[in-house]
């Protein structure tokens, strides 16, 4: 029997690298003979996630309780299938996931006990990663034409000091984005081999 399988979130600000270090975390499970699999949110696909593409976009001018509750309302949409996937994987990696609102719902000004209720009964995250770099320094790196959120920069840098600040207090692990591609992928393996409990392969 598979024991429940573990929700590992890769966090941070946009275009820090969560995609690439993502991706690279899955092809080192597969390698170790695991099963993996990964989600990413927002899901621009379903309903609720051609809203949300709406509103980062322009399309729709919705206050940020609105914004934030449809965040939350696409993985309330994902649920019953995260649910599902713990079952057949050993690990689940979710590249941005509750924490994502929690942090940018702050800084956008909602309160925490509001923005933790919508979450409320999503399954939680086992290992919370965050990647951390100076969002000056990581406004550039990705080209190519930037959604409403990535284009303000004092909301970037509002959102670092933010992960910065609630990781201690929910146990979240800040690793050091800035470094080379291959050296954060390093740290992310250290990060999971020392906080996850992953059991014998099966
Ligand atoms: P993306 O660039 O990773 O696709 O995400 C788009 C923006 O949505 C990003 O600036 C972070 C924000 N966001 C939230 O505010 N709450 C959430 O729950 C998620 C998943 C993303």
């Amino acid at each position: 029997m598979n024991p429940r399988g573990r929700i590992i979130s890769v966090e941070g600000i946009d275009a820090v690298g969560k995609s690439t270090q993502s991706l690279l975390l899955e092809t080192w499970f597969r390698d170790q003979g695991r099963r993996v699999t990964s989600l990413s949110f927002p899901d621009y696909d379903t309903p609720i996630g051609k809203e949300i593409k709406a509103f980062l976009g322009g399309g729709r001018d919705f206050g940020p309780e609105v914004r934030h509750m449809l965040f939350a309302a696409n993985r309330w949409e994902k649920a019953s299938l995260i649910r599902r996937s713990r079952l057949e994987n050993e690990a689940i990696i979710v590249n941005r996931y509750t924490e994502s609102n929690l942090v940018y719902g702050l800084a956008n000004g909602l309160r925490l006990g509001w923005l933790a209720g919508l979450e409320r009964g999503i399954p939680r995250s086992d290992l919370v990663v965050v990647l951390d770099a100076p969002s000056r320094g990581v406004a550039s790196r990705r080209p190519g034409p930037k959604d409403s959120y990535e284009k303000d920069l004092e909301l970037q840098a509002r959102v670092q000091t933010l992960y910065r600040e609630l990781a201690p207090k929910f146990g979240w692990v800040v690793i050091d984005g800035s470094k080379s591609v291959g050296r954060v992928h390093d740290s992310v393996v250290q990060t999971v081999k020392d906080n996850l409990d992953l059991g014998a392969k099966s």
